[in-house]
């Protein structure tokens, strides 16, 4: 699996640069002094975020780890293709923020397409934490992996709990569920087991009203780290949109 992050300082280069400029002038004992402790200080700084970017990454590697399918792109409008960029940005998010993060990884993008070109355009995204980009289909890393589970409204299992050694597959498709199937019918394809989350009447999981099943990318990510954090379905309920009566190719509310 390809990474796209690593551990960096973003001020890296301005810092040099501005450190050469410094050099030339550190004059008196005293000024250089100053100048020490004020890099002694930056250098514990960044050393400190180093660290804490490498126990994130480690965390990350202790839990499950979510796929998310990206390889629908065909079957999106422009404006659902920006919806879905949007919801890996609220899934990366939500990741950086969890107590028990799991390691996150972009499946079956299409390089140089639409919604890589929508992702480049987030804010760091080359720079994404715990994240990793393969532009393999899903069915090239498939066979290396052991324990994957592909969840879809449409699977007639239910998720009972999560387990940190698996593979949780989430489709990239936001489509209002025009495509009703598409990601079932493709992990039957694949010989995946599928799974869908424990949402209905005296299911853990209750929508308000007569709400469709079917969650975007996000609302999926977030419930999972939940349980994952929370061991419960109850805790995680939480998570659930109030009314699920917005369309799906809408930004999602936090
Ligand atoms: C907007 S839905 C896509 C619906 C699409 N028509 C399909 O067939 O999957 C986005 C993804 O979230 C996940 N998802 C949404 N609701 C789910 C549920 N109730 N159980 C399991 N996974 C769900 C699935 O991975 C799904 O592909």
């Amino acid at each position: 699996m390809g990474s796209t992050w690593s551990f960096s300082d973003e001020d890296d280069d301005g810092r040099q640069k501005k450190r050469g400029a410094e050099d030339g002038d550190r004059g008196s004992p005293k000024a250089r002094r100053l100048l020490d402790n004020v890099e002694n200080r930056r250098d514990e700084r960044r050393r400190q975020r180093l660290a804490s970017q490498a126990a994130f990454v480690a965390q990350c590697a202790q839990n499950m780890t979510i796929a998310v399918d990206c390889s629908f792109e065909s079957f999106m409008t422009e404006r659902e293709l920006t919806s879905l960029g949007q919801q890996l940005m609220y899934c990366y998010g939500a990741n950086k923020r969890a107590s028990a993060p799991a390691t996150f990884w972009i499946v079956g993008l299409e390089e140089g397409g639409k919604l890589h070109s929508h992702l480049r355009n987030l804010a760091g995204f080359d720079r994404w934490l715990g994240a990793d980009v393969d532009f393999r289909s899903l069915d090239a890393i498939v066979p290396a992996l052991e324990n994957v589970v592909y969840l879809t409204a449409d699977a007639d299992d239910e998720l009972a709990e999560i387990d940190s050694d698996a593979v949780y597959v989430l489709g990239g498709i936001v489509d209002r569920n025009r495509h009703k199937g598409i990601t079932a019918t493709k992990a039957e394809t694949l010989g995946i087991r599928t799974a869908r989350l424990p949402i209905g009447p005296g299911r853990p999981l209750q929508l308000p009203g007569p709400a469709s099943h079917v969650l975007t990318v996000n609302h999926v990510f977030d419930i999972l780290l939940n349980v994952q954090a929370s061991a419960s379905w109850a805790t995680a309920a939480g998570c659930l949109p109030q009314r699920k009566t917005k369309r799906d190719d809408e930004p999602p509310r936090r």
